[in-house]
């Protein structure tokens, strides 16, 4: 959602700016913009739609200068117009901004520039009015002047601003939103995220909230919100350059749905011992502290939500400790039972999602302890939590979440299991026969993507269907939910998930003969059930196509045609499930033309509320 990138240094500022806001693309946006200083002032070049775009308009009207900032927008307030489109600038056009986030103060602060100041606003954004504030507080001193500004603002925001009189300097803020200053060889770098300075240097200042920056060719000070200068030790970037690229794969997401076998074994490698016992190391929860613990709480957004519900029923089944999962933007607007007895559990592949955050901090200031589920390192969410579980799961650059789930819901599992070793309400057999599978995973997972082909000729079979429900019973029901936001997100296909006993209870009646019903049956133990459920679609003169495992013969009796997944544990089912469904989302919308990696109005990571 939005994305910074800003260069300061001896090379032309347009490529390096432009390159940075091309790995900023996973983001989502609908136009971008650059303000380049150099010896003609500032030069604000902006196009709706993808960077080449830009880039077109660029060679047209050629920029230059050795120092920047560049923009994606995904709008928010205003169309996604040119003239929506970042940097903005105050009246005299010598102050240029970009900007990540929601000022939600932005109406009073417009009219009161308007009446205050005779300001006339070009564009519908709350953007434009950090550039006035701005220009308004200018004496002559870039810093002090953002320091005025930002004092006025309410919101969350990541901001870099550039001054035509003081082409020397980016000055940067972080509230909320990701901000990162990269550190170079005579030059330096701003970004939303680290893949878009990967090229070009290694060591990197992750700056806090309530942060401002400055950032020389030589230089970054970074000053606290009572402006006294903040020493910050230097992060350096391990993250592979080549993990940010498609590596031959006609999309990110599916070179992503293939890295699950070997992100899964990471995640689990990383986390247990000789003994093959889960091990914890970094995180400091131990027996006392579990056995203190009451309830846990897992809350986080999308397809982390759904991992969640995975973990809400192997905490409950192995830990024996009652598990409240939540929608992020739900929880703090209720009075959730959260004291210190609480675990709160938060997932979250980005670590930057603004309602999961959110729900963090209320957790905390009701005591909670705060233990997260993040695939970026270093991410506010990582940052702010007690403890870090991390996935291992390497960058997820496609908007649509394949390996962070899978990976997510193979840490819940361990944490589990944990849970259960320490408390003892796992007998060892029980303990041996979960874990073992767990082991096998990666190579199950391998043996389902070997299976492609027969999911790619389902694809063709079903993709023109423009109405798609997906039902399951017990762990089914949460990858059924999976399944279909999958479905939606990159095939813009109507898809509905429900339960499957619950669709007599009214969404029934929207079955008819046009209906595809994608029935998951991967739980041996409810086979008998989802039979019944299968027949009652049927009855309706759905068709069905069935996920199950190798030999289900009942289930396939009783389907139009069926995916086969190996035979596993039911317990670990949900991980080798969801993948198939993976694939069968991403052929469809292949089929259908759609942009995959990048599905309109979705932004990966969602730093507005
Ligand atoms: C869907 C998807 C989203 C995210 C959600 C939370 O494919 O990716 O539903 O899961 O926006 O994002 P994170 O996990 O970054 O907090």
């Amino acid at each position: 959602m939005c994305g910074i990138a800003g260069y300061i240094g001896e090379e032309q500022a347009r490529e390096i700016i432009i390159d940075g806001l091309k790995r900023l693309e996973y983001r989502g946006y609908d136009s971008a913009g650059v303000a380049i200083a150099g010896d003609k002032g500032l030069q604000i070049r902006k196009a709706v739609g993808r960077i080449e775009n830009l880039e077109k308009l660029m060679a047209e009207e050629p920029v230059s200068g050795n120092l920047g900032i560049g923009h994606t927008r995904w709008a928010t307030h205003g169309e996604p117009t040119k003239v929506n489109a970042h940097p903005h600038t105050n009246e005299d056009g010598t102050i240029a901004v970009v900007h990540n986030g929601i000022i939600e103060n932005y109406a009073e602060l417009r009219t009161w520039l308007k009446d205050e100041h005779g300001v006339t606003f070009k564009s519908e954004t709350d953007t434009e009015v950090i550039a006035h504030l701005i220009g308004l507080m200018y004496k002559g001193d870039l810093l002090e002047a953002v320091f005025e500004a930002v004092s006025k603002l309410s919101g969350a925001y990541a901001i870099g601003v550039v001054c035509a009189d003081e082409p020397d300097r980016i000055v940067a803020v972080r509230n909320d939103a990701p901000l990162i200053v990269g550190l170079g060889e005579n030059c330096n770098f701003l970004a939303s995220d680290i893949p878009a300075m990967l090229k070009y240097c290694r060591s990197i200042y992750f700056i806090e909230n309530c942060e401002t920056v400055l950032i020389t060719k030589d230089e970054v000070t970074i000053f606290n919100a009572k402006r006294e200068k903040v020493k910050r030790d230097i992060y350096h970037v391990t993250m592979d350059a080549d993990a940010a690229e498609k590596g031959g794969h006609d999309h990110f997401m599916i070179k992503e749905i293939y890295e699950q076998p070997q992100g899964i074994l990471k995640t689990i490698e990383r986390r247990l011992d000789e003994n093959g016992r889960v091990k914890l190391d970094g995180i400091k929860l131990t027996r006392k502290e579990l056995s203190d613990i009451e309830r846990v709480y897992i809350v986080a957004c999308g397809t982390a939500y759904h991992a969640g519900l995975i973990g809400k029923y192997a905490i409950e089944r192995f830990a024996g400790i009652p598990v409240e999962v939540d929608i992020a933007s739900e929880f703090r607007y209720r009075n959730p039972f959260v004291n210190a007895k609480t675990l709160f559990i938060c997932i979250s592949q980005s670590g930057e999602t603004l309602d999961t955050l959110m729900a963090l901090r209320e957790a905390k200031k009701k005591g909670a302890r705060v233990l997260s589920i993040v695939n970026v390192v270093g991410s506010s969410v990582a940052r702010e939590s007690d403890d870090v579980f991390y996935t291992w799961a390497g960058p997820e650059i496609a908007v649509a979440s394949t390996k962070a789930f899978t990976t997510q819901m193979v840490c819940l599992y361990l944490l589990a299991l944990y849970m259960a070793a320490e408390n003892g309400t796992l007998e060892e057999g029980q303990f041996t026969r979960v874990m073992d599978e767990l082991k096998r995973t990666p190579e199950l997972i391998r043996e389902v993507l070997s299976r492609e082909n027969a999911i790619k000729k389902i694809a063709k079979r079903i993709y023109k269907n423009e109405n798609v429900f997906f039902i399951g019973r017990g762990l089914d029901a949460s990858i059924a939910f999976e399944g279909a936001l999958k479905l939606k997100e990159i095939s813009y296909i109507h898809a509905f998930a429900i339960a499957a006993g619950e669709l007599k209870h009214g969404t029934i009646a929207l079955l008819d003969m046009d209906t595809l019903v994608i029935t998951l049956a991967s739980q041996t133990a409810l086979n008998d059930k989802i039979v019944s459920n299968i027949k009652e679609v049927k009855a309706r003169g759905a068709e069905v196509i069935s996920l199950a495992k190798d030999g289900a013969v009942k289930i396939a009796d009783e389907s139009d045609d069926v995916i086969y997944i190996p035979e596993c544990i039911d317990e670990v089912a949900p991980i080798l499930a969801i993948v198939p469904l993976q694939l069968l989302a991403y052929h469809i919308a292949k089929l259908r033309g759609c942009d995959i990696d990048k599905p309109k109005n979705l932004a990966k990571s969602v730093t507005v509320e």
